[in-house]
């Protein structure tokens, strides 16, 4: 069959610690209306916007406080247009980022924002370039630095969805190790297994390739070798580097290749619960991983097979390891993180049939590895419960 695959990312990544200090000199003379967007740590947007009215240019706060809801959007839309800006900047996490990267496409495409959503809404492409957008991440996970979607809740269908374009890749993916130091061990905790999960879910999907492995593998190998010590030790800047070059690499996985069953999940999860996607991502992992060994045994595909030794061999450190090695240790990996199971977090099983109806529907569940039944899809539920 030979190798084939297609490959696009983001055009400029700067990353480093201090590369934050560069973004007033990315900021052309142009830009004279600035949107910067961030979460509840308004100061520390506070100091950058200083830095960049330096360079005569207006700066307009936005602060988005929970994850993005179509409200939220649009409200941040209106008011970028009533100010003309003509850059978005995100500053914060991924719910952040996401934010930006959706105001900046529907400032410029007309319509309403549930034209262009997947699932709940039309599903339009978008046609006009998105306004120049500055994705600025102070966690290390989402990868949404370099990713092409927007995570949305729509609060009245009461799941979140994506709004999707190649013309929504930031401009600039500007990823500063420092920023995430000051992340506490919860934050650190899920939005890492949030990482883990986009490198292990790409790896493995049916859309893999040689080229996107290669991001995985090294991702991984940071994640096996660093997450514990960044949850331990927030200042181990060893470690923030490495989380930080991992949730930037699994950003560029998923950005190519569809994700898996974790996440076909997650996006119908997160809509009901009000729990985080990491912490949903990292109750879930190891009853996926369950499932999907014994499905690709059941179908001798060896070649996935291979693929789960590999991921086993990454988190377990002995080159022995099996197939069935990983479930352990990702399973222990979530445990010393603490991160709590989903029943302890609310999930009940009258939303069952619910979550198993609208997984399938996602568009993450098309990459798992091998197609689950609905009876697959209830215990990976009742396992992560
Ligand atoms: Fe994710």
């Amino acid at each position: 069959m030979g190798i084939n695959f297609e490959f696009a990312t983001i055009s400029k990544i700067i990353f480093g610690n201090k590369s934050i200090e560069k973004v007033p000199d990315i900021i052309s003379s142009s830009m004279k209306n600035v949107l910067l967007v961030t979460g509840k740590n308004i100061q520390r947007a506070e100091l950058l916007a200083e830095k960049i009215r330096e360079k005569n240019s207006k700066v307009l706060i936005f602060s988005v406080e929970t994850e993005p809801t179509t409200n939220i959007i649009e409200d941040a839309v209106r008011l970028s247009g009533a100010e003309n800006c003509n850059l978005v900047v995100g500053l914060g996490g991924g719910s952040v980022i996401d934010s930006a990267k959706a105001i900046a496409a529907m400032a410029t495409n007309k319509g309403s924002l549930f034209d262009f959503l997947e699932i709940v809404g039309s599903g339009k492409p978008l046609v006009e370039t998105p306004l120049p957008c500055i994705a600025i991440p102070t966690t290390a996970g989402t990868g949404a630095e370099v990713t092409k979607n927007s995570v949305i809740k729509s609060v009245e269908h009461k799941v979140k969805v994506s709004l999707r374009s190649d013309k929504m890749y930031p401009d600039w993916a500007v990823v500063d190790p420092e920023l995430t130091y000051s992340m506490p061990p919860a934050l650190t905790a899920s939005t890492g297994m949030d990482a883990l999960t986009h490198l292990l879910e790409t790896f493995v999907s049916n859309q893999s390739n040689p080229f996107i492995d290669m991001m995985c593998r090294e991702g991984m190998r940071r994640i096996s070798a660093s997450l514990l010590k960044a949850f331990k030790n927030g200042n181990d800047f060893e470690s923030r580097e490495n989380m930080s070059m991992a949730g930037m690499l699994g950003g560029i996985a998923l950005a190519n290749v569809k994700l898996g069953a974790v996440h076909g999940f997650a996006g119908s999860i997160g809509g009901i619960y009000p729990v985080s996607h990491g912490k949903i991502c990292a109750s879930l992992l190891s009853a996926v991983l369950e499932v999907n060994i014994k499905a690709a045994k059941k179908q001798n595909n060896v070649s996935i097979l291979e693929k789960f030794v590999e991921i086993a061999r990454i988190f377990s450190g002995n080159v022995e390891a099996n197939a069935e090695d990983c479930i352990e240790s990702i399973k222990q990996l979530v445990q010393e993180l603490n991160i709590p199971r989903l029943g302890i977090l609310g999930l009940t099983s009258d939303n069952f049939p619910e979550l198993v109806a609208s997984a399938k529907k996602s568009s993450s569940m098309k990459g798992n590895p091998v197609t689950l039944s609905d009876d697959e899809l209830y215990y990976i539920l009742e396992k992560s419960s």
